[in-house]
């Protein structure tokens, strides 16, 4: 799609750039929640703002044969009763989760858990997930977020994971961003304990001295860390909507001889249906990462980062909605 003149005059890592310092604002986020514009694009996106309009999306993923994450959306709380609010949440969604019979999988963020407040209510509050989580027979998976979380989200995985007679479909996982300079080190720790992993790009606006800047250099540092998974981890994620990097996998499974089911890939919501269904047609395991919530802001605006042709298709609607 092509970008409006105003649009193509902004070098794309500056808009890139500025839309990822823009998620980051609350105030600004407050007031895009309470406006009605762009609802659609939103939706394209986000499954819904309740638990109860994101079930039957789930439902109908199911029924095609897609296994499903769902994260309740939210992050960066500032008290530790939404901290706790959006752990009850979690454990009403894997409850309703398993009474339907859907996918008993989730994903979450530890600054929603309360991270930025009180690490040991963050930690209260994972481990009632997880708990519960055990009980239903479900996998929990810790989403990554900026690098200033890494140490503490590594160190709450390893504080909350059920132990290793009691895993299973319950495990908990973690999320490795190739983008950041330590991942390697970080990956080959992960692998010495039979981690879950999930691999993904990496959606947050990190300082040179701790990321690669260059697009190729992630790519790169994506294709070396997804070769060491799929060769020495168990059950790798490979997070991705890239299509060199998914023909790359493939070939990595076939020249190592594994089989589909010792791997998944995993795409969000609304992004490239077309490679999900093409994928799960050929027989790959595919789970679709879904959404919901009200506090869809800071997730939308990394999602308009990774592709600004999404800002300019954004504009377009709230001008014609303006004008109508
Ligand atoms: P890339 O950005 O190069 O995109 C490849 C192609 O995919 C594009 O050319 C385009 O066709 C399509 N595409 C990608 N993004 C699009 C968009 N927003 N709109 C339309 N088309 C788009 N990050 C993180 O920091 N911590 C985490 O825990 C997670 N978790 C996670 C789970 C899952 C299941 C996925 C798929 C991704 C994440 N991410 C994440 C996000 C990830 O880091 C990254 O920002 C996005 O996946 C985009 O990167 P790609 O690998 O798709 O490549």
């Amino acid at each position: 799609m092509s970008r409006p003149a105003a649009l193509r005059a902004i070098p794309e890592r500056t808009l890139r750039s500025g839309l990822l310092t823009l998620s980051r604002r609350r105030s600004l986020g407050r007031l895009a929640t309470r406006l009605p514009i762009a609802r659609d694009m939103v939706a394209r996106f986000v499954a819904g703002e309740t638990l109860a309009e994101a079930l039957p999306v789930l439902e109908r993923l199911h029924e095609r044969g897609f296994a499903t994450t769902v994260d309740i959306l939210g992050e960066s709380v500032t008290s530790t009763e939404a901290a706790r609010a959006a752990a009850a949440g979690y454990v009403e969604a894997l409850e309703a989760l398993a009474e339907r019979g859907l996918d008993r999988n989730v994903s979450l963020k530890l600054s929603q858990m309360g991270l930025g407040i009180d690490e040991a209510v963050c930690r209260e509050n994972v481990a009632r997930i997880v708990d519960r989580a055990a009980a239903l027979g479900a996998f929990v998976r810790i989403d990554m977020e900026d690098h200033t979380t890494v140490d503490r989200t590594l160190a709450l995985w390893r504080a909350v994971r059920p132990p290793a007679d009691r895993r299973g479909e319950t495990d908990c996982g973690v999320v490795i961003q190739s983008a950041l300079r330590r991942s390697g080190e970080d990956v080959e720790a992960l692998i010495a304990e039979d981690a879950r992993v999930r691999l993904c790009k990496g959606a947050y606006k990190e300082p040179a001295s701790v990321a690669h800047q260059d697009r190729a250099d992630v790519d790169g540092a994506y294709a070396a860390l997804m070769g060491e998974l799929l060769r020495r981890a168990p059950y790798p994620a490979l997070a991705t909507h890239d299509p060199a990097l998914i023909r790359e996998a493939l070939e990595v499974a076939a020249t190592n001889v594994l089989a589909a089911d010792r791997f998944e890939f995993q795409m969000l919501y609304g992004i490239r249906r077309d490679l999900q269904e093409r994928l799960l047609a050929a027989g790959y395991r595919v789970r679709v990462y879904v959404p919901f919530g009200r506090e869809w802001y800071p997730y939308f605006m990394r999602r308009l980062a990774e592709r600004p042709a999404n800002v300019a298709f954004l504009l377009r609607t709230v001008l014609r909605e303006g004008r109508g």
